[in-house]
Order: C-alpha cells, then sequence, then structure tokens
C-alpha cells in the first residue's frame, strides 16, 4: 500500500469500501474483489482488502481498538502491543512525564499507549507512510500528538521530559540480532540513555550491553517474553526486572527481590520460571518467594514441597522419578499406558521432537515428563501441571 492509497482509504469513499471489505470478508478471495471491484479501482480494492485483512490480524496485539486502527504489515508486526504498551506508558506517567519525543514511532504503538495516559506525546519516523498511519490512529482514537516525518538522527530531544526510542530490528535480509544492524543504530540509543529515556530492545540483547546505571525490564505477556526495556536517567528504578503480565493483571520482581536460593533435593512440587524472569537473572527470587531452592545451579528450575504459586512461574506435581535412559523410559511409559506425551526440558542435550518420535508410544493417556539435570546427573521427572 502506499501512501495515496492510505489517504484515499482515509476519504468516505474509502471508508465505504472498507465497510464493504468488512461484509464480505467472509467469502473466497476471488469473491470478495469481485463484488469490490464493482465500486474501485484494483488498487484501491487491493488496499481495502489488506488493510480489513490487517485489522483482523490486529485484535491480538490490540484487541477491539483494532477495527479502528490502521496498519501496514510491517508496522503491525513490529508494533509493541497494546498491554505492554500501557505498561510502559503507566511507568511513564507514574514517573510524571509530561511529554514524551518517540523517535521511530511506526505506526504508533507506544505513541498511543503514551497520549492515552495524558502524556503528551510527538512521533518520528522515516517512513512517510508510517507517519501518515500514525497520525490516522491518533486520530481514529480521538487521542492529541505530532507525527512528523524525520530523521531519529536530527531530532533535537533536549525540549521533552522523556524520549523513547525502539529500534527496528529487520533488516534487508529478515530479522537482526546486531545492535549495529538496528535502525536508529545503537550508538543513537546509547546517547539517548544518557538521559531520562527508555529504549524497547530485542529480550535476547547480552547483559553487557546495558550501559552502568540503566535499568533492564524483561517484560512478558502471557508468558512470552516480548522486550527488554532500557530505563535511564531518573527513570531507573533498579538493575534487573522482571514484568509478567497476563490476564490476570501485572507483577514484577527486581534485584531487590533476591536474597538467592540453595540447591535442594527434589521436592513435591517443580516449578518453571516466566522466561522474563530467566532473561533477566531472577529465578533464585522466585526460589526465595516460594521458600524453595534450584534442583541445579545453572538450571532454571525450582522445586518446593508447598503447592503455593507464584504469577511468575508455572507450578507442576511431581508424580514419580522415571528412567532417564531412554530404553527403560519406553519401558516406563508404555506400562503405564501413556500415548501422548509433553516433554520439556532443560540442561541437557534433548531434541523432544526427537525423543517422542523415537519414544513411538501407543496408549490412551497423557503425560507431561520434565528432563533436566539434578545433582549434575541427568533426570526424568514425570509431573502434572497445576491449574494457575
Ligand atoms: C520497531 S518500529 C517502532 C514501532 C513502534 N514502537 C510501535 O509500537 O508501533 C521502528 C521504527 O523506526 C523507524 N526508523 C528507523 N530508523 C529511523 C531513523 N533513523 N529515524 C526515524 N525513524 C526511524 C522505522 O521506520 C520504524 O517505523
Amino acid at each position: 500500500m502506499d501512501l495515496d492509497a492510505f489517504r484515499w482509504l482515509l476519504t468516505d469513499d474509502g471508508a465505504q469500501l472498507l465497510a464493504r471489505a468488512r461484509q464480505v470478508a467472509d467469502r473466497p478471495a476471488l469473491a470478495q474483489q469481485a463484488e469490490l471491484r464493482r465500486h474501485a479501482t484494483p488498487e484501491r480494492v487491493a488496499a481495502a482488502l489488506t488493510q480489513a485483512g490487517l485489522r483482523q490480524r490486529a485484535v491480538a496485539k490490540f484487541g477491539d481498538d483494532a477495527a479502528r486502527l490502521w496498519f501496514t504489515s510491517d508496522g503491525l508486526e513490529q508494533a509493541t502491543r497494546r498491554r505492554v504498551a500501557d505498561h510502559r506508558a503507566a511507568r511513564l506517567r507514574a514517573f510524571g512525564a509530561g511529554t514524551l519525543l518517540d523517535l521511530g514511532c511506526g505506526i504508533g504503538g507506544d505513541l498511543m499507549a503514551a497520549a492515552r495516559v495524558g502524556v503528551t506525546a510527538a512521533g518520528v519516523d522515516l517512513d512517510p507512510l508510517r507517519v501518515a498511519v500514525a497520525q490516522a490512529n491518533l486520530a481514529a482514537l480521538g487521542l492529541p500528538g505530532a507525527v512528523v516525518v524525520a530523521d531519529a538522527a536530527d531530532v533535537d530531544p533536549a525540549p521533552f521530559d522523556v524520549v523513547f526510542v525502539d529500534p527496528a530490528r529487520r533488516g534487508a535480509r529478515g530479522r537482526t540480532f546486531s545492535p549495529d544492524d538496528w535502525t536508529p543504530p545503537w550508538p543513537l540509543v546509547a546517547s539517548l540513555l544518557e538521559r531520562d529515556a527508555c529504549a524497547k530492545l530485542a529480550p535476547g540483547i547480552p547483559h553487557d550491553l546495558v550501559p552502568d546505571g540503566v535499568e533492564a525490564e524483561w517484560v512478558s505477556d502471557d508468558g512470552e517474553v516480548k522486550e527488554a526495556a532500557l530505563w535511564s536517567g531518573r527513570l531507573a528504578t533498579c538493575a534487573r526486572r522482571a514484568t509478567v503480565i497476563s490476564g490476570g493483571g501485572l507483577a514484577t520482581l527486581t534485584e531487590d527481590d533476591d536474597p538467592g536460593a540453595p540447591v535442594v533435593p527434589l521436592g513435591r512440587y517443580l516449578h518453571e520460571p516466566d522466561g522474563a524472569v530467566i532473561r533477566a537473572g531472577l529465578v533464585t527470587a522466585v526460589a526465595a518467594r516460594l521458600d524453595g531452592g534450584l534442583l541445579d545451579e545453572h538450571i532454571a528450575y525450582v522445586t518446593t514441597d508447598s503447592p503455593d504459586a507464584t504469577p511468575f512461574s508455572r507450578a507442576y506435581a511431581v508424580q514419580e522419578v522415571l528412567p532417564y535412559r531412554e530404553k527403560a523410559l519406553r519401558t516406563a511409559l508404555r506400562e503405564r499406558g501413556i500415548g501422548r506425551l509433553t516433554i520439556k526440558k532443560r540442561g541437557v542435550d534433548v531434541v523432544p521432537e526427537q525423543l517422542r518420535r523415537r519414544l513411538d508410544l501407543r496408549g490412551d493417556a497423557e503425560a507431561t515428563i520434565v528432563l533436566t539435570r539434578i545433582a549434575g546427573e541427568g533426570a526424568c521427572v514425570l509431573v502434572e501441571p497445576l491449574a494457575r
């Protein structure tokens, strides 16, 4: 979709075609096109059908708002999901930010969230289409804010209380993990982190990339780690934080909550920490909170004797320890009539899909096994997931 096609979609005629695209959404693709071609040119029909499809895809990130927001395919893929953006905006609000500069605002995922909590937000992006989309999104939600086409490197952040930057991590050859390939580039991001700022980075960033005095917050949504947000200046409140968002709300943990935890024998329960906790290096904080210990100093499983749960981990009841060796394990699983097997593993060199194929199980029962190391030895534990 080019800028002209997008601008046309914003007109009354465009809105009508989009409404028609929604009405025929459950028909086969060719029938949809044939119906819409009675009203508009092929380019406009393509733009309307694409937008209707993107709005459907966007529900996962933006919920009910998706039906009235605007997207490009890449812009949607790169946008921060609503619950994560809302959390960031709430932190900005709690800090007392009155104004925010979003350098590389894309279609406006973070911009909308900031504006929603009353932070006056200005967005900048190199791409004129994304700027137009972000503007349309603020307008669609009735939110204030300005968005302009500019290179982040040319914008003076001085007048703003806080700067936010979410560098694009996809180069010409797809997703890129090297900070040298991000745009805006890492040196610019690092220079912004010398003031009150927030940078959204990939969860897999090495800890040594985080400058001294900057907080790294790993954020997960529904069990999936979405980002590492770096908070600098007066916004930094700790060194490492894990924030876990779910339908039930938000919970957060920092190194101040981590007195350490011992390695202990397998207890009656096993707890699998959330990925944000693991990335933040706070597994022992979860063990301490549960009054438990680690199965192995280097492996992210916690064990306890009490069924207490935390929002930071998934709990399993230990049923029995099975043989670790494959042949004996197959016999044990067959004896128990187990045909469907969920295999979890940590710290051992096993490919679950390959193991499941080799085990060649038949039977009606369903089970979960955890393959890991206990006291340095390979171990297989039969577990039952506890209701959350
Ligand atoms: C990951 S996206 C931002 C997504 C946004 N936070 C959201 O939630 O919708 C990064 C954006 O940075 C823009 N960008 C990359 N380099 C830039 C630069 N030097 N100046 C301004 N914008 C830039 C890209 O066009 C892209 O839209």
